[in-house]
């Protein structure tokens, strides 16, 4: 892949000051909840990794995963539930953790499902919202970026399971 075909679209400084404030926003909302950050794997493990150091309220850790991408850049428009938290989310106020919000179907599908699983509350954070591609509506209560298009890699974002390791979020021109 030449740089080329490489844009930076958000610096390892712009991230790292937005989670700050991310995380002093989370801080004061949770400071009486009894919170469990749960990240959406794999694509938020970086961000997730960050956020959580930001907060400064007794939290408990832990992720879920499922896929609606397989290996391209576009969606099959399923959701697969591939593997679900080891805590038991009753009872819990939920922090979902996203990287990115496109459609929105991932999301909606996962307040529903943790809604049925019983737990207190489900607010949603998410690094970048591309609000302009969605076909189901969420919403989201925290958000790092709004960015319109394209698609994008690195900061835990992948292509094809490359890319996750940049410490900066670029876009990708020509994802195939
Ligand atoms: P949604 O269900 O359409 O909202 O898709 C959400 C998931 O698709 C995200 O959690 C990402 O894993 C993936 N995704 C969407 N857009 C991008 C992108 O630009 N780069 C990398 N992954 C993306
Ligand atoms: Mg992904």
């Amino acid at each position: 892949m030449e740089d080329t075909d490489r844009e930076i679209i958000l610096d390892a400084l712009s991230i790292q000051k937005r989670i700050v404030q991310l995380g002093e926003a989370i801080s004061r909302d949770y400071a009486a909840g009894n919170l469990l950050v749960l990240g959406v794997l794999k694509g938020a493990f970086v961000f997730m990794a960050d956020l959580v150091r930001a907060i400064d309220v007794p939290l408990a850790i832990d992720f879920i995963q499922v896929s609606s991408y397989g290996k391209g850049a576009s969606s099959s428009g399923d959701i697969i539930l591939r593997s679900t938290p080891t805590i038991a989310v009753q009872g819990y106020d939920v922090l979902l953790v996203e990287d990115i919000i496109d459609s929105g179907l991932t999301v909606q599908w996962l307040m529903a499902h943790l809604a049925d699983q019983g737990a207190n509350s489900v607010k949603v954070c998410a690094l970048i919202d591309k609000a302009e591609r969605r076909t189901h509506p969420v919403q989201i209560d925290y958000c790092g970026f709004s960015i319109p298009q394209g698609f994008l890699v690195g900061y835990g974002l992948d292509f094809n399971e490359q890319y996750r390791n940049l410490p900066i979020i670029c876009h990708l021109k020509n994802p195939v």
